[in-house]
């Protein structure tokens, strides 16, 4: 079986990568390498895969990786993914996220594919009180400009679905976390600021609720929905592991034996969705997955590995100080 798999150089597309080499895939990464992309993460199967650097909204060059590589799968996780930037310029997300997926869905229409993964996320279904959970069928009413352009893109793979039957299959993963990821979110942002003991921006009160999914579950979900999912399903994947911003930030000060005078509350996201939770019955039920690691054992993990790689943090830190001026106010 062969995956192309776009993003494959991010945070997540990279775990599924690894992920995928060792379950024998024959594997083609295509990457734009924007400021999120790195080959590091890949450097441990780089002589497994092949690669191409190419952005997605490219027809002409995206049309010659299809015609060379003839994949039986495409698992599409490339996007720009962070709110903030979204905040300040929705541009990129419009070209990547809704342009991107429309010209990999045409490809995908004109070659052979058996099956075409949207990567979604929880975020397309806005924002939940105290109570409740998104189901696969609660309407989508996102609130940032980044959510809007995923759900633009999640909205154009159902309608290939519906218009022409490209074998599509959209799945909606809750908040990852784990080794890896670009240090503006939110826990790896805490870890090192925590480390350089530097005031720790949390937005508002810290209330909001997020859902949190250890990155290396959510790519075995999407390898077990791409073995037993249905066409034209959606589902979604979350962990049931639902944590306060606050929370999330005292547990990290306390791995690291730090002191919560370091949190620094700040001027709030605007649009700041309070909740997200994410039923996850129907995966439970028809694809028999549910994710393993408990928050507690991933955020250890987490920490643990931003410790043992300082040097790559610090790499990316050159270019993150003048993007964390303008966000945290
Ligand atoms: N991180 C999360 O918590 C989360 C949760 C749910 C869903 N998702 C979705 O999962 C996917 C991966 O998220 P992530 O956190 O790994 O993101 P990421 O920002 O770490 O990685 C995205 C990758 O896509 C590449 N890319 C961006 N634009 C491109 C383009 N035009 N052409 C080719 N490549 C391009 C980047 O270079 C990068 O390697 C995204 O679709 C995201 O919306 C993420």
């Amino acid at each position: 079986m062969k995956l192309l798999v776009t993003g494959g150089a991010g945070f997540i597309g990279s775990e599924f990568v690894r992920q995928a080499v060792k379950r024998g895939f024959d594997t083609t990464v295509v990457d734009k390498l924007t400021y999120a992309g790195d080959l590091e993460r890949l450097k441990s199967v780089e002589d497994k895969i092949r690669f191409y650097k190419a952005d997605i909204t490219n027809r002409e060059f995206m049309e010659y990786i299809f015609k060379t590589e003839k994949p039986d799968i495409v698992v599409h996780w490339a996007a720009e993914s962070h709110v903030d930037r979204s905040i300040l310029d929705a541009s990129p997300f419009v070209d990547a996220n809704v342009k991107g997926t429309q010209v990999l869905l045409d490809l995908s229409k004109e070659s052979n594919i058996r099956l075409f993964v949207n990567i979604a996320t929880d975020e397309v279904y806005g924002e939940l009180e105290e109570k409740g959970q998104f189901y696969e069928d609660t309407p989508l009413v996102p609130n940032s400009p980044y959510s809007a352009s995923k759900a633009a893109a999640d909205m154009l793979g159902r309608a290939y679905y519906r218009t022409y039957g490209l074998p599509v299959i959209t799945v909606r993963p809750s908040n990852n976390y784990g080794w890896w990821q670009y240090p503006e979110k939110l826990i790896p942002v805490v870890i090192i600021k925590a480390l350089n003991n530097e005031p720790i921006p949390v937005y508002g009160t810290g209330e909001n609720i997020r859902e949190w999914l250890f990155v290396s579950d959510c790519a075995e979900a999407v390898f077990e929905i791409i073995q037993k999912g249905k066409i034209g399903e959606i589902y979604n994947v979350g962990s049931g592991q639902e944590k306060r911003n606050i929370d999330v930030v005292r547990t990290i000060l306390n791995i690291l034996g730090k002191s919560e005078d370091l949190i620094e509350f700040v001027k709030d996201r605007p649009g700041h969705d309070f909740r997200y939770s994410l039923n996850t019955e129907k995966i439970k039920k028809e694809i028999d997955w549910q994710a393993k690691i408990k928050f507690e054992e991933g955020v250890e993990k987490t920490v643990k590995w931003y410790l043992d790689n300082m040097d790559w943090v610090g790499r990316k830190l050159k270019y993150l100080k003048d993007y964390w001026g303008k966000v945290y106010k």
